[in-house]
C-alpha cells in the first residue's frame, strides 16, 4: 500500500522526503511525488514508476524548501499515471495533500464539489479530498481538516500543506497507519517507522480521527473535536541497519538469514531457557480461564492465516482445545458466532491489515477476549487488542513474509504448550522437553541455511515449470499452504497446496508428465499414506521433491529428490521445513529475474479492503 512522508525543519526537505519514500518503497507503489513549500508557493513534482524517475526530475527541476510532503502511490482509484500520482491540490492551488486509504463516498463528494464549480483533473479519491478541504477552508486550517474528516467515509491517512501556514504540516488518519516524530529542530510524519528511524526513535502513533500539527519546533495534537490532547511517545529500539539490506542482494534473503536469531529472540521472551519453563504469566489465559475455555477463534490474512492453520494443529493436539481458523475478509462479512467472553486471536505482522483490524474490532465490540500476535509495537492491532503477544522478528521489509511467519509459529506453539500445561494435558516435564528441543532449533535452522546450495541448484533446474503442487497431510498440509504462497507471490509460478489425500478427488487430473510435486512428509504416523500419494503422482509423470523428517521409509522409491531434515519431534518440524520452502521460492524467483522484494501487484501491508 502507499507510503506517506512529511518533513518540516531547518534542512532542505527534498532529500529527506526521497530518503523516507525509499524506506517505504517496500510497501509497494507504481508512482511517486512530492509537494514543497518554497516560501512563495507550493510546488509539485510527480513521476510514474520507480522513485528513481522522481529523483531524476527533481535533479533537473530542483524544488527548494524546508517543508514538504511526499508519497508513493499503490493505485486503487485510477490507473498508475502522472495525473493520478500524489500530491493533489485544490483548484486555488492553496492546498496540497497526500493520502493513503480509500474514501468510500468520494463519488458523492465529487458530484457535490463539481456543482460548486470545482474542476478535477484526475480519477482519484485523493483529489476529491484536496478539493473538499479547499472548499471548506475559510482561513482556519484545523477547522477545515476537522470538517472534512466529518464528511469523509472510509479510510485515510492525510498529510496536508496549506499555503497560508507555511512550514506547517497537518496530519490526520482513520483506519490507516500514521506515525509522527520530532527531533530537536524538525518534525516528521510517515506511514511506517523505517522512514523516521534515521531522525528519531521516539515516535507517536496517531489514532483514528486525531490531528497532528507539525512545525519545526514541535507537534501539537488535537482530537476530533478540535480540543488539544497529549500523546505519549513510543521508543523504537530497532537498529537502523535492521531496516537496511546490508550485504544481501534482497531483503527477503536477509530476512531468511535472520530467522535463527529471530527464533532465539522470540523464544527467550516467552520461556526461561535455563529453567526450561514457560513464563506462564505472559500468556493471555490464567489456569482457571484456560481450563474453562471451550473454543478459540483465530482470524488473519495471507501468511498470518497460514500460521493460524498451524496454530490450530498445535493447540488442538497439545491442549485439546477446539480452534476455529478463518480468513479475516471472510470472517468480517460472515455470520460469526461470537458471544461475550469468547476468545478471539488475530495474527498480523504489520498490525495494520484492514480486514484483520475489522475482525478485531468486531470481536471487541461483542465483548470477546481479544489477543493479538503482532510484530509492530504501536500498530493499530497492537493498540486495540486486549492482550498482545509480540513477535521479535524485527523490521520485515520484503513483501514476502518469512521471519514474521516463523516467529508467529513460535508464539502459537508456546501458547499451545501454555494451554496444554494449564489444562492438565501436558506435564511441566513434557513441556520442558519441548522447550529443550526448541532451544536447539536455531542451530538446526542455521545448518539448513549453510547447506542452501542444494536448494539453489534444484531451483536452477526447476524454475521454468508452469505449475507446482505442494501436498501434505495434517501439519504438513498447513505448511504446504504457506510454501505455495511463497512461491506464487514472488516467482509468479502457479502453485497450489493440497491435502495429499484430496488429490484423488479431482486435482490429480492436473498431474501430467513433468508436473512438479513437492511432498511435505515430515509426520511419521502419516508417512505411509504420503508415500502412496507420492506414488500416485509419480506414476502419472510427476517429478516429486520430498521433504522428510529424517530418513523416511517408502519415500526414496517414490521421489526424484529428497531433502531430509534432522530428525525432530514431529510437531516441531514446521520451524525447519519452512526454510527450504522459502529458499526454494526465493531462488526460483531470482532465476526468473522477478522483483523478489517487491512483487508485482503486492504490498507489504494491505491497509485497504
Ligand atoms: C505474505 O508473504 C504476504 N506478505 C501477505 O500474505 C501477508 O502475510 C498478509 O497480507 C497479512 O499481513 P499482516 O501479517 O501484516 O497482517
Amino acid at each position: 500500500m502507499c507510503g506517506i512522508v512529511g518533513y518540516t525543519g531547518g534542512e532542505a526537505c527534498v532529500p529527506i522526503l526521497l530518503e523516507g519514500l525509499e524506506a517505504l518503497a517496500y510497501r509497494g507503489y507504481d508512482s511517486a511525488g512530492v509537494a514543497v513549500f518554497d516560501g512563495e508557493k507550493i510546488s509539485l513534482c510527480k513521476a510514474q514508476g520507480q522513485l528513481s524517475n522522481l529523483s531524476v526530475l527533481l535533479r533537473e527541476q530542483p524544488l527548494a524548501g524546508s517543508c514538504g510532503i511526499g508519497h508513493t502511490r499503490w493505485a486503487t482509484h485510477g490507473e498508475p499515471s502522472y495525473v493520478n500520482a500524489h500530491p493533489h491540490m485544490d483548484d486555488a492551488k492553496q492546498i496540497a495533500l497526500v493520502h493513503n486509504g480509500i474514501i468510500e463516498n468520494y463519488q458523492n463528494l465529487k458530484q457535490m464539489l463539481i456543482q460548486k464549480g470545482c474542476e478535477f483533473v484526475s480519477e482519484t479519491d485523493t483529489e476529491v479530498v484536496a478539493q473538499l478541504i479547499g472548499s471548506l477552508y475559510m482561513g482556519d486550517c484545523l477547522s477545515a481538516v476537522l470538517a472534512a474528516m466529518r464528511l469523509m467515509e472510509g479510510s485515510f491517512a492525510l498529510s496536508i500543506l496549506f499555503y497560508d501556514e507555511p512550514r506547517t504540516i497537518y496530519c490526520c488518519c482513520k483506519d490507516s497507519p500514521m506515525v509522527v516524530g520530532h527531533s530537536e529542530s524538525a518534525s516528521f510524519v510517515a506511514s511506517d517507522i523505517p522512514a523516521l528511524l534515521p531522525y528519531t526513535r521516539d515516535v507517536c502513533f496517531m489514532e483514528d480521527k486525531q490531528i497532528a500539527v507539525l512545525r519545526p519546533d514541535g507537534v501539537d495534537y488535537f482530537n476530533e473535536f478540535g480540543l488539544p490532547i497529549e500523546k505519549t511517545l513510543t521508543h523504537i529500539d530497532w537498529d537502523v541497519e535492521a531496516a537496511k539490506k546490508g550485504n544481501f542482494e534482497h531483503f527477503m534473503m536477509k530476512e531468511i538469514f535472520e530467522e535463527p536469531v529471530a527464533f532465539k529472540k522470540t523464544l527467550e521472551q516467552y520461556v526461561s531457557v535455563k529453567e526450561l519453563r514457560l513464563k506462564t504469566d505472559i500468556f493471555p489465559w490464567s489456569q482457571e480461564e484456560a481450563a474453562a475455555l471451550k473454543k478459540l477463534s483465530i482470524v488473519s490474512c495471507g501468511t498470518a492465516y497460514h500460521a493460524a492453520l498451524l496454530g490450530k494443529k498445535f493447540i488442538e493436539r497439545m491442549a485439546g482445545l477446539p480452534v476455529e481458523v478463518d480468513i479475516a475478509s471472510e470472517f468480517r462479512y460472515g455470520d460469526a458466532v461470537l458471544e461475550p467472553g469468547d476468545s478471539l486471536m488475530v495474527i498480523s505482522q504489520s498490525g495494520e491489515t484492514a480486514d484483520t483490524i475489522a475482525a478485531l474490532r468486531m470481536a471487541n465490540g461483542r465483548g470477546c477476549r481479544t489477543v493479538a500476535i503482532c510484530n509492530v509495537i504501536g500498530s493499530t492491532i497492537a493498540r486495540e487488542a486486549e492482550t498482545v503477544l509480540f513477535t521479535y522478528a524485527g523490521p520485515e521489509i520484503a513483501v514476502a513474509a518469512t521471519k514474521s511467519y516463523l516467529t508467529q509459529l513460535i508464539v502459537l506453539y508456546l501458547t499451545a504448550l501454555d494451554l496444554a500445561q494449564k489444562r492438565g494435558r501436558m506435564s511441566a516435564e513434557a513441556v520442558a522437553s519441548r522447550i529443550l528441543e526448541m532451544a536447539a532449533m536455531p542451530e538446526r535452522m542455521q545448518r539448513i541455511l549453510d547447506n542452501r546450495e542444494r536448494i539453489q541448484y534444484f531451483a536452477s533446474r526447476a524454475f521454468s515449470v508452469k505449475h507446482v503442487f505442494f501436498i501434505g497431510r495434517g501439519i504438513d498440509h498447513a505448511l504446504a499452504m504457506e510454501a505455495a504462497l511463497k512461491l506464487k507471490e514472488i516467482s509468479y509460478i502457479h502453485s497450489e497446496a493440497y491435502a495429499a489425500g484430496e488429490l484423488k478427488h479431482g486435482t490429480i487430473a492436473l498431474i501430467e508428465e513433468g508436473s512438479l510435486v513437492v511432498a511435505l512428509a515430515t509426520q511419521p504416523e502419516l508417512l505411509k499414506k504420503m508415500a502412496s500419494n507420492m506414488e500416485e503422482v509419480r506414476v502419472r509423470g510427476a517429478r516429486v521433491l520430498a521433504v522428510t523428517n529424517g530418513p523416511a521409509d517408502g519415500v526414496a522409491a517414490n521421489s526424484h529428490e529428497q531433502w531430509e531434515l534432522e530428525p525432530m519431534e514431529e510437531t516441531l518440524t514446521p520451524f525447519c521445513a519452512i526454510l527450504p520452502m522459502q529458499l526454494l521460492a526465493y531462488y526460483m524467483a531470482v532465476q526468473k529475474g522477478c522483483s523478489v522484494d517487491r512483487p508485482r501487484n503486492l504490498a507489504k501491508s494491505v491497509t485497504v479492503e
